[in-house]
């Protein structure tokens, strides 16, 4: 087990398999990276929280990019996913996880 542990208030996957990377996926995974660095909200920036990881595919390929989330909130493990993100919908997750608020609900396909 590690001595030093980094918050973690949640953990963003961006899909990097075939069809979504045709449909923009790494130009998402790096905007979203620098933003997290940007703005202080990577999980090693002072007061950063949020986890981000390249994926595989996630199971709706003809809806992206995609991208999912985990985080505990309220004691439960809570996971969403959305198709068709882009930076604005990605930055406003990563906002909400960092913030511990609701997480938003356009282009969320899952779970049921
Ligand atoms: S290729 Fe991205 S969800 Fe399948």
């Amino acid at each position: 087990m590690p001595a030093k542990f980094f918050p973690t208030n949640g953990h963003l996957l961006v899909c990097q398999n075939g069809t979504c990377q045709r449909l923009g996926s790494p130009l998402l995974f790096q905007a979203l990276w620098q933003h997290l660095e940007r703005e202080n909200l990577a999980y090693y920036k002072a007061g950063g929280t949020v986890r981000l990881t390249q994926s595989g595919c996630l199971g709706a390929c003809g809806y992206g990019p995609t991208l999912c989330v985990y985080r505990q909130r309220g004691g439960q493990l809570e996971e969403a996913w959305y198709g068709a993100v882009d930076f604005p919908l990605a930055a406003r997750i990563a906002r909400a996880v960092q913030d511990e608020s609701d997480l938003p609900t356009e282009h969320r396909y899952g779970p049921e």
